[in-house]
């Protein structure tokens, strides 16, 4: 597999080399060169297969012969080792549930994967050190990813007494070769860490520093398998007439979702659904990008005004000679996340602000005879004080959470000082 860095061209990467480099020059994303397309009769006939199969024979189709069939399906099985149920909501709506991995949230099939093929392109011997900082979700899925990996050690830092205590739970008990920090810091105090780590050549080198960030592309491949996935749980019927709104934020499950059209899923619209932070709806209206401040909003891990995927939405439609116009759009106050959570409370599902927000969009603008599909991105649990205080229930805790939650915490603390980081690095 070949890709070229959106900000110059000229920079082509292996697929090996785009997962450990992850970003080209320039802060450039990779992308594609070739973008392969199955037959009408293939695509019946993926549909048929299992998950594990199907995803295997999609991804082969991306990384080519840089990774053996095989070899690629054995890793495959092991990311992917937990279920993508589509679940109805009502008649015509139902919704992709994304949160039954080990932290609950659709970034599990992305991390893990991506888990799989930098321990695969890495070689053997190297040892790997993964250094990242984390709000909340991302250390979660990212320890749980690496988590009892040969040769890699996994270093997450986090603000300390400023993630919820269900979240530091989740990751922060594990052990092993996961290491968690408390900084004593706010989120961008870990982040300034994380950087200055980086440009450390000489520590870069000596541990094998490497960031795993989700605009890694082999991230973004996994993520089209689920739509897949999706398709397939769905009658023949419905196949034709398919809308799916997609709640977005950096836009990677959009821009995986078109990839997943681009190989010839069946899918007729997507709805890009955002909450407050509404920069491409505004750009899709008015053909103008001109992103706001980002605000605070109940679906926060939607709170991103300049998303980093978004070039890749427009590579994409400009190969294809798509048109932008066909995309449909619409961006959702927490007033009416707030009711639309109660709305689908009503009819007997349990949803969270942010798939709250897909479905309401996706109700609106749905016409007769479709059928609608909406990502459920994460948990409710993982929300669980705001959808507890707006639908006037208590939520009972998954089991991947309670297990964790009488666990002691096993982190380490530090001042916000780049040389207590490196030394704790180095040692
Ligand atoms: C729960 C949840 N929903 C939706 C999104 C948005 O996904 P994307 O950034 O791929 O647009 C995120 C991103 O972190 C998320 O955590």
């Amino acid at each position: 597999m070949k890709l070229y860095n959106l900000k110059d061209h000229n920079e082509q990467v292996s697929f090996a080399q785009a997962v450990k480099q992850g970003l080209g020059s320039q802060q450039g994303l990779f992308f594609p060169l070739e973008l392969p397309e199955f037959e009408l009769t293939d695509i019946d006939a993926m549909l048929e297969m299992d998950f594990v199969s199907r995803s295997s024979k999609i991804l082969s189709a991306y990384i080519g012969d840089e990774i053996p069939p095989h070899q690629l399906a054995e890793r495959v099985k092991a990311a992917f080792a937990f279920p993508a149920p589509v679940k109805a909501v009502s008649e015509d709506i139902a919704c992709l549930e994304l949160f039954h991995g080990p932290t609950l949230a659709f970034k599990d099939f992305g991390g893990r994967f991506m888990a799989q093929m930098l321990a695969y392109v890495s070689g053997s011997d190297d040892q790997i050190t993964i250094l990242t900082a984390t709000s909340g979700d991302t250390g979660a899925a990212v320890a749980h990813a690496f988590y009892g990996m040969k040769n890699v050690r996994v270093v997450i830092l986090y603000p300390q007494g400023k993630i919820s205590p269900l979240q530091e739970k989740l990751f922060c008990t594990l052990g092993g070769n996961i290491e968690t920090i408390a900084i004593d810091g706010d989120f961008d105090a870990c982040q300034s860490l994380v950087k200055k780590a980086f440009d450390d050549r000489e520590l870069k080198q000596a541990i094998g520093l490497n960031s795993a960030n989700s605009i890694n592309v082999s991230r973004l491949l996994a993520q089209i398998c689920y739509y897949f996935e999706a398709v397939a749980q769905l009658p023949q019927e419905k196949r034709n007439q398919l809308v799916v709104s997609v709640p977005s934020g950096n836009f990677g499950d959009l821009t995986a979702g078109l990839l997943a059209k681009s190989l010839g899923l069946p899918i007729k619209r997507f709805i890009a659904a955002t909450n407050a932070n509404d920069t491409v709806p505004r750009f899709l209206d008015n053909g103008e990008w001109q992103p706001n401040l980002t605000v605070s909003t109940l679906s926060n891990a939607m709170d991103v005004s300049q998303p980093n995927n978004w070039p890749r939405v427009e590579e994409l439609f400009r190969r294809k000679t798509w048109r932008l116009t066909d995309l449909a759009y619409g961006a959702v106050s927490d007033e009416t996340t707030r009711a639309a959570m109660r709305e689908l409370a009503e009819i007997g599902y349990i949803s969270e602000p942010h798939a709250a927000i897909a479905w309401r969009l996706l109700r609106d603008q749905l016409h007769e005879g479709e059928y609608g599909l909406f990502l459920g991105t994460a948990h409710p649990a993982k929300f669980r004080e705001n959808v507890e205080e707006i639908l006037q229930q208590t939520l009972p805790l998954p089991p991947e959470l309670a297990e964790r939650a009488e666990l002691p915490l096993l982190s380490h603390q530090m001042q916000a000082y780049f040389a207590a980081l490196r030394a704790f690095l180095l040692k």
